[in-house]
């Protein structure tokens, strides 16, 4: 039995940039209510790229910045509650994409705790011997779920996706991915939802928003405990980006001072499993957070679902 860690991040999103004023000339909506009450400002929308375009782009950079290569990989994971394919699942198709023979690939959908759930299992089947090397991606494209008449989900919700590679520590080496907290409450399922055919995303967002703000931290704060760390020694914290006014409510009850707490909703919007590795993959590219010191990833949404931990920044 030994542990893993995250050796190197990559994360891409389309080139389109959608405005809250781009956004406004469709639907009865303005640039001020949507950054007071979301904290919003632009998204990006993928014109013509797929989940699997973006899941792929965002591995290869993640390989890319690790040096690793299609060869070192044996297990591809990747969270998303956008596919369109039912089959291959989008794991086989990066995989296929990246020239990666024969690895364990399979898709996550537990909506936007996904990456949680994903970099979870990856880390048991490292432990468990069934992987040495592995990819763990994020990727959605929700534009494609958008009623794009309907306010209260089109300025959301948008297009990215975010990678890791997972490795195997060393003999000896500590674990850099502590243990996952996850769990659900499906009694709320229907409060965030992407149902039927055709299927458009909905949400009951005041359900969700009690939710998360009252249930949550101490969900969070259990996550540091198991890792052994206390919350006042987070270098960073990196909430699914829902909005703004939750990843503070929930960034103070864990008494958060100096921890840098990833506000990439600005710029990106809500990206479901996309989300935390998209922002933890531009933390580290901006060298905001020593490696080696340690992060809190919490995601959460559909489902309802949950899932975070400890990790150690690569
Ligand atoms: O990622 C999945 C997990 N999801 C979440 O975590 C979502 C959690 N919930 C939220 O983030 C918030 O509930 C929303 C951002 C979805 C909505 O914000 P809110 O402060 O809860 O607004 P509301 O739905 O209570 O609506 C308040 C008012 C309403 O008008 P009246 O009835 O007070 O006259 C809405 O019709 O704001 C109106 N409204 C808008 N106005 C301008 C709703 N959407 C818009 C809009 N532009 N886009």
């Amino acid at each position: 039995m030994t542990g893993s860690r995250i050796l190197a991040l990559g994360h891409y999103q389309p080139s389109q940039v959608v405005t809250n004023d781009d956004i406004a000339k469709i639907v009865d909506t303005n640039d001020e209510w949507i950054r007071d009450r979301v904290g919003i400002v632009s998204r990006r929308i993928a014109v013509d790229e797929t989940v699997v375009d973006m899941a792929t782009a965002a591995a290869g950079k993640a390989l890319a910045n690790c040096g690793l290569t299609a060869a070192d990989i044996d297990l591809v994971v990747v969270a998303t509650c956008t596919a369109i394919d039912r089959s291959p699942n989008v794991a086989c198709q990066v995989a296929a994409r990246l020239g990666i023979v024969a690895p364990g690939a399979y898709d996550i959908n537990t909506a936007c705790s996904g990456f949680g759930y994903a970099l979870g299992t990856v880390d048991h089947a490292i432990r468990a011997g069934a992987a040495r090397n592995a990819l763990v991606i994020g990727a959605e494209k929700l534009s494609d779920m958008i009623d794009w008449t309907d306010r209260s989900t089109c300025i959301i919700f948008a297009d990215a996706a975010g990678a890791a590679v997972v490795t195997a520590t060393a003999e000896g080496e500590p674990a850099g991915i502590g243990p996952v907290v996850w769990g659900s409450v499906p009694d709320k399922g229907d409060a965030v939802r992407i149902q039927g055919w055709r299927p458009y995303l909905k949400q009951e967002g005041q359900t969700v928003f009690r939710w998360a703000t009252t249930a949550l931290a101490p969900l969070a704060l259990q996550a540091c405990e198991r890792a052994g760390v206390a919350p006042s020694e987070l270098a960073a914290f990196v909430p699914h980006q829902a909005n703004a006014r939750i990843i503070d409510g929930i960034a103070k009850r864990l008494g958060l001072t100096d921890a840098i707490v990833a506000k990439d909703i600005v710029e990106s919007g809500n990206t479901s499993a996309a989300s935390v590795p998209l922002a933890l993959s531009k933390i580290v590219e901006r060298r905001e957070v020593p490696s080696g010191a340690p992060v809190l990833l919490f995601g959460f949404g559909g489902g309802l679902t949950y899932a975070g931990q400890v990790i150690r920044c690569p």
